[in-house]
């Protein structure tokens, strides 16, 4: 059981001379398992397909990470099959061996950490604190779930009926799809696994294509930390794999973290009774965002150019929680547009691997995507930086940090969500205005105000419409059970991961009821 309160995993100090060393080697060490073939988990069984999904590394697309088997149907059907057989024992394994499994998987994770953080800057592009950024939010979820499954577990009636003793449980609701998205591939990967099975759910599991291998990582894990077989099983392969697990009668519930428009597809098709089926089925759904970040006249200018620089280009700006608007009130509008040019002119980019300020994105499509917004952000605002393509002889994905000013907040870069290095700056006449800016989109995911006022403080406490809204501080980088995470509207369901009410939602509560 766990030992002490929950703290967050502390972040590793990279300009120590020993830890950077430390890396380095880590990523040699790991370029040498590099491309190497993993298999399907169902049942505890390793299985192969004809079919294959390979992983490129994003800087060198050339470079394998990993191959992977692509499942077919009929691998989804054998692997509800092994997660239904599971569940009948684990929903009743104790709740405390279940968290010991969590514990066990963060105390492997920790011992390694390094090791898992080459794998991500290998995978999808992460530097060095962008990717250990993700291992501890990995290590907290396992950490945090755990803890949190033990209390609820504690949970009873708000009253004790006289002459009755009176309980409510919360059992697990059955075998859930957890599809996970490849921008946190390892932390909310974990994360929304870890929560499915500590609360005595089985799982399975569908990475994204674009992070098969961390996840084909994370089984070894759960299997060393002595996950019983069929309780997590792991399939790899794209829509056709994630609507046939959606879909399945058996399928109980849907942990989903990916785009907007994926999660609206799955909500759709999960709200379809299919023949045999016995439950409304669950959706968690944590989706898009268009966060901003609010700079007021009074605002202290320096932290808000590092926060609105950190938010908007951290991780190339692939972040449903990044800032991709900055509303700055017109006093302060000229002289912050002047301090953002300077600072993104600064951001170093190439391969992660060296720890640049940015990496990659993450595929050709993404690229091709974003490039797409950087063209209409050109017509549709004032280029302040970056604006390119940037060529290496490896044909690596990678953009330049852009800046677009003068851009209206209807305008398409200030409403579509573009999951890039692209940054807008509108201006606002006042306050009021600000908010009523940053208000404006269907989303309703992340914000940030910079301001000394406390009064403007109060105002946006009550008026700013997201799900995690941050003061003075950079709106990413939510910390597990300090800020629970989710978003309002579009954005998603509102569960909020790393926060209490989170287990809640992978299971269903049973009042019982006992006359004395
Ligand atoms: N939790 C991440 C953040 O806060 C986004 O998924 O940046």
């Amino acid at each position: 059981s766990p030992k002490g309160e929950f703290r967050n995993e502390p972040f590793v100090d990279f300009s120590k001379h020993e830890n950077a060393h430390a890396m380095k080697k880590a990523l040699e060490r790991v370029s040498a398992l590099l491309g190497h073939e993993y298999e399907l988990v169902i049942g505890g069984e390793r299985v192969h397909t004809k079919a294959k999904i390979e992983s490129h590394n994003p800087a060198k697309p050339t470079q394998i990470v990993g191959i992977h088997q692509q499942a077919g149907p009929e691998h989804a059907e054998q692997a509800m099959e092994a997660a239904l057989k599971a569940f009948g024992g684990w929903q009743y394994t104790p709740v405390e061996e279940r968290a010991s499994l969590l514990l066990n998987a963060a105390h492997i994770i920790r011992e390694r950490k390094l090791e898992f953080c080459a794998w991500l800057t290998y995978e999808v592009g992460k530097n060095w604190a962008e990717a250990d950024a993700d291992v501890a939010e990995t290590i907290d979820f396992l950490e945090f779930y755990s803890r949190e499954a033990l209390r609820l577990a504690q949970s009873t009636t708000p009253i004790q009926y006289p002459g009755e003793r009176n309980q409510l449980i919360y059992i697990p609701l059955g075998v859930g799809a957890v599809i996970s998205p490849w921008n946190f591939p390892f932390a909310i990967m974990a994360g929304m696994t870890a929560a499915s099975i500590v609360t005595g759910n089985t799982v399975l599991l569908k990475p994204s294509t674009d992070a098969p291998t961390i996840a084909a990582r994370f089984l070894d894990v759960l299997e060393e930390a002595g996950m019983p077989q069929g309780v997590v099983n792991l399939l790899q392969g794209g829509p056709a794999l994630g609507q046939a697990i959606v879909e399945h009668q058996k399928t109980r519930f849907i942990a989903f973290t990916g785009s907007k428009k994926v999660g609206l597809e799955i909500h759709e098709r999960a709200a379809k009774n299919q023949p045999g089926q016995v439950w409304i089925k669950r959706t968690i759904l944590e989706l898009g965002g268009k966060d901003s970040i609010i700079v007021s006249a009074d605002a202290e200018l320096d932290d808000a150019v590092t926060g609105v620089v950190a938010s908007a280009f951290g991780f190339s700006g692939q972040k449903c929680s990044a800032c991709s608007r900055a509303i700055v009130e017109e006093p302060l509008y000229d002289v912050f547009i002047e301090r953002i040019r300077e600072r993104v002119a600064q951001l170093t980019v190439g391969d992660p691997a060296k720890n640049p300020n940015m990496g990659p994105v993450v595929n050709a499509n993404a690229m091709q995507k974003i490039a797409g917004y950087i063209e209409a952000g050109k017509k549709e605002g004032r280029l302040i930086a970056g604006g390119n393509v940037v060529e290496t002889p490896e044909k690596g994905y990678f953009l330049e940090p852009t800046v677009f000013a003068d851009v209206a907040p209807d305008a398409r870069i200030c409403q579509e969500e573009i999951f890039g290095p692209v940054l807008a700056i509108i201006q606002a006449k006042d306050y009021d205005d600000a908010l009523a800016i940053a208000n404006n989109t269907e989303y309703g995911l992340t914000g940030a105000v910079y301001t000394t006022s406390q009064q403007k403080l109060d105002h946006a406490r009550r008026s700013y419409h997201v799900g995690n809204l941050y003061f003075n501080r950079k709106c990413t980088g939510a910390m597990v059970g300090a800020h629970p995470f989710g978003g309002f509207n579009m954005s998603g369901t509102d569960s909020k991961a790393g926060g209490p009410d989170y287990l809640i939602l992978f299971t269903q509560a049973k009042s019982v009821a006992e006359k004395l």
